[in-house]
């Protein structure tokens, strides 16, 4: 299951997670939007499986239906990829409340309510031997910026600082069940919520000046970290966070300073 799947990491994610032989519980606000429609499109064209779910992860009972239509489907659910996530920018002095509570519940409670769902869901089956070690894998999306303090995304930085302790919490507290919870914490990727950092060659060139590797990331560049997380090869990896960002967070201003 890929929350927020109509496009950027999600769309990436689910398809990455479809290629690779996963029934795939797409979700978004509106299962019908061009996203989620296109995505299931690209999903049949190579012969795989996916079903969209529109709903909000803010909101319980759209969670508790998204969880009871995936079961309905395709009989459980495996692992959990808590990636819908917003932005809702301003100078701290500006910011209003609504503004501050839209980025918590989606970005944070949102999370909360789809670990939740799927811890319980996991604990119920246990372990299927013939899938996976464990009995169940959640990937939390949060971003460099659990970490990298930003200036006119209060509300942001604070969401994704909670998800980090959400998912070193979870994953101390439901290890014993055989559940396994990571994060990722990708850095600036190409997708529709930063269009502004890379829309113009400017911008963009302003934007490698904080990424070391010299280029910016691809949802797919996330995808494939999703992909691995979620799979026995990452199998004793529990309670941590991948960063996938091109070195953003190795203090690129201090090259020559400090
Ligand atoms: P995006 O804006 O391209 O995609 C987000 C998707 O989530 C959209 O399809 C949107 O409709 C959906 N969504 C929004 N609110 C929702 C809700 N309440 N319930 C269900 N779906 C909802 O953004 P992107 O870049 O793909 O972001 C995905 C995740 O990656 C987010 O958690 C974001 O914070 C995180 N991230 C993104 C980075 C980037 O540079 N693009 C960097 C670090 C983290
Ligand atoms: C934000 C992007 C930003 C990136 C790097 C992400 O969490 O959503 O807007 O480009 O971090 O700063």
């Amino acid at each position: 299951m890929v929350t927020g799947a109509g496009g950027g990491i999600g769309r990436a994610t689910a398809l990455a997670f479809a290629a690779a032989g996963a029934a795939v519980v797409a979700n978004d606000l509106k299962a019908d939007g061009p996203g989620m429609q296109g995505l299931l499109r690209d999903v049949a064209a190579f012969g795989g499986r996916a079903l969209a779910v529109g709903g909000d992860v803010s909101r319980e009972d759209d969670v508790r239906n998204l969880f009871a239509r995936a079961v309905a489907a395709f009989g459980t659910v495996h692992v959990l990829v808590n990636n819908a996530g917003i932005q809702s920018d301003a100078p701290f002095v500006e910011m209003t409340v609504a503004q501050w509570q839209h980025v918590i519940d989606v970005n944070l409670t949102g999370q909360f309510l789809c670990a939740r769902e799927a811890a319980r869901e996991f604990r119920r089956r246990k372990v299927p031997p013939e899938i996976s070690r464990a009995a169940g894998k959640i990937v939390c999306m949060s971003s460099v910026h659990q970490a990298i303090p930003w200036a006119g995304h209060v509300n942001y930085a604070a969401s994704k600082g909670g998800v980090s302790l959400l998912m070193t919490s979870l994953a101390q507290e439901l290890a014993p069940d055989r559940i396994r919870v990571n994060g990722i914490a990708p850095g600036a990727i190409r997708t529709p919520i930063n269009h502004e950092a890379w829309g113009t060659t400017q911008s963009l060139d302003e934007l490698l000046k904080l990424i070391p590797y010299g280029r910016i990331g691809e949802p797919e560049d996330v995808a494939r970290a999703a992909l691995w997380l979620a799979s026995d090869e990452s199998d004793y990896v529990h309670g941590t966070t991948l960063v996938v960002d091109g070195g953003m967070m190795l203090y690129p201003g201090f090259r020559g300073n400090g």
